[in-house]
């Protein structure tokens, strides 16, 4: 699935002129899309324990735009109103890999930016009111028709209506609004208001989020990472020292010295940031933790089963990044552990990060050695490849 820009546009002018910079609506940006689910089955996903699923009443609820948290039971779905109530559900490219797909369309990105696609269900007026939100979205309409409107400036400060459940500007108001039918998309960086009203049921939008990490998260890690790794669990010893003037003052050269030792232990050669950012943006999140695999394999037996069975999937909740890395290693990350393998299996360790599926005939060229075959089983004996059966 390619992303259909218009005329003029190209992936390479829309990093240039819009990302993280101004809205962009593409109208039919992909031919034919139609929803991978219906609302029926997305309510059943909503019954689901480990898929975070979201309901939202304008009207009906006992304060306005009431959210109520899944997972549901099947007689919720049979006492909603006629309108105003959207249903939402997060990560489901993780629980339904087949929906991934629609990444597919958005390949000139780096992965390590997505955070979800989210896809609401909503009845006629449904929507979760006017708000901005904190990453770049794509917003896929993918059954029905809903209209956005957007504020075309950004609001890096926004107030709320106090007391609410969601977060719902006071004072949105539109200079720009469009009606969006299946195959049409509305590109958002961050912080722009924005409102999407369905207007007649069964509006079905996918969310493809790009939510950048925090910079103070990404430094917290980094720092107690490189701590542990690098600064020596031992006592500070003094540098020479002089008879003090003044018991109670700190002593310059003494600070500046220590402030020396202590950057020079937080320094890091560029291969060792890379497995530290690698390992950072692959980590699953909290509620998505991956399951060994209830019976481990060694790599005969995993090499013997993956032949028997013809193929092994990629766990959709395990994330896979790759570095090819100037120390002649080229690393993989899956959820938050890195793997080093030489450089000239670039071409296999890429295929593993965007293969939903390895099959056996076609792949096993590729797996001839032992290291890489120690590599595709210890990724089972984890639960980031599965056999179906
Ligand atoms: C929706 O799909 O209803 C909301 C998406 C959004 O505004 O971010
Ligand atoms: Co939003």
């Amino acid at each position: 699935m390619n992303l259909n820009f218009p005329t003029g546009l190209c992936a390479e002018r829309f990093l240039a002129e819009y990302w993280q910079q101004r809205p962009l609506l593409i109208r039919n940006a992909l031919p034919g899309y139609t929803s991978p689910l219906d609302g029926d089955e997305l309510a059943g996903l909503a019954l689901e324990e480990s898929i975070e699923s979201r309901l939202v009443l304008e009207r009906d609820g006992s304060r306005p735009w009431q959210a109520e948290y899944g997972p549901f039971d099947a007689a919720r779905f049979e006492r909603l109103p006629s309108s105003h109530w959207t249903l939402l559900i997060q990560d489901i490219e993780k629980h339904l890999p087949e929906v991934g797909e629609l990444l597919d369309a958005f390949a000139f990105l780096p992965r390590w930016r997505l955070d979800d696609i989210m896809i609401s269900y909503a009845a006629d007026r449904g929507s979760v009111g006017p708000h901005v939100d904190d990453y770049d979205v794509f917003l896929v309409q993918a059954a029905g028709h809903r209209r956005w409107q957007i504020e075309e400036t950004g609001r890096s400060e926004a107030e709320y209506i106090p007391d609410l459940d969601l977060r719902i500007l006071p004072d949105f108001d539109p200079t720009q609004e469009w009606l969006l039918s299946p195959g049409d998309l509305l590109y958002l960086p961050p912080h722009i208001p924005h409102w999407g009203l369905a207007e007649g049921n069964g509006c079905i939008t996918c969310s493809v989020g790009y939510q950048a990490p925090r910079l103070d998260m990404m430094a917290l890690d980094w720092c107690d990472q490189t701590i542990q790794r690098q600064v020596p669990a031992v006592r500070y010893r003094d540098i020479p020292l002089r008879p003090q003037h003044d018991s109670a003052e700190i002593d310059a050269e003494v600070l500046s010295a220590l402030h020396a030792d202590l950057l020079g232990y937080l320094q890091q050669d560029p291969v060792a940031f890379a497995r530290w950012f690698g390992c950072h943006v692959s980590e699953a999140k909290a509620h998505l933790q991956i399951e060994p695999a209830a019976v481990p394999l060694d790599r005969e037996q995993f090499m013997a089963e993956w032949r028997m069975q013809g193929s092994i999937e990629r766990n959709g909740w395990s994330k896979f990044l790759f570095f090819p890395a100037t120390d002649e290693r080229c690393y993989l990350f899956v959820s938050g552990q890195a793997f080093s393998l030489p450089l000239q299996r670039r071409s296999t360790i890429a295929l593993l990060c965007s293969a939903r599926q390895l099959v056996y005939s076609s792949c096993m060229h590729r797996f001839s050695d032992q290291e890489s075959q120690e590599l595709l089983c210890s990724l089972h004996n984890e639960g980031h490849l599965q056999f179906l059966t």
